[in-house]
């Protein structure tokens, strides 16, 4: 499949996009100071924190799994059976609590963090899928 360019420009604070790539989802999310701060408190909740399984390529295998912290990209596929988790940017906390924002799978209850890392408890094995992907000029950026 072709790289899909995404311009990125307009995502508002908290606001998640989708675009398609390959023929699966690709998200976009911008993510707020908040997010990222409450990221780094969640390491002993999670499966894999440092995403230490090859889930991303390596210039997004860091603390946020991302090239620029502000924006995460990944492939809106659950690593167990590959439903699509819903974003919670508002109600994950009845999820995990004290954290506001995640992903939840409806399929069989999932749970990922504002980077896409796996909580601990749930079916899906790994963090989901962080694709190619590289910033152009203004706002833009080319996944695949
Ligand atoms: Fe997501 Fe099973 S497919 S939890």
């Amino acid at each position: 499949g072709a790289p899909v360019e995404v311009n990125i420009s307009k995502v508002e604070p908290g606001q998640l996009i989708r675009v398609e790539w390959r023929g699966k989802p690709v998200w976009v999310v911008r993510r707020t100071e908040e997010i990222l701060n409450n990221l780094a408190t969640l390491d002993n909740q999670l499966r894999d924190p440092a995403s230490v399984e090859e889930q991303q390529p390596s210039y997004a295998q860091n603390a946020v799994r991302s090239i620029n912290p502000e924006y995460f990209i990944a492939v809106g596929l659950c690593t167990h059976l590959g439903c699509s988790p819903t974003y919670l940017p508002d109600t994950f906390g009845e999820q995990v609590e004290g954290v506001p924002s995640g992903f939840f799978c409806p399929c069989h209850g999932s749970k990922f963090d504002m980077a896409g890392r796996v909580f601990q408890g749930v079916p899906a094995p790994l963090n989901l899928v962080v694709p190619p992907h590289q910033y152009i000029g203004e706002g833009n950026v080319i996944i695949g």
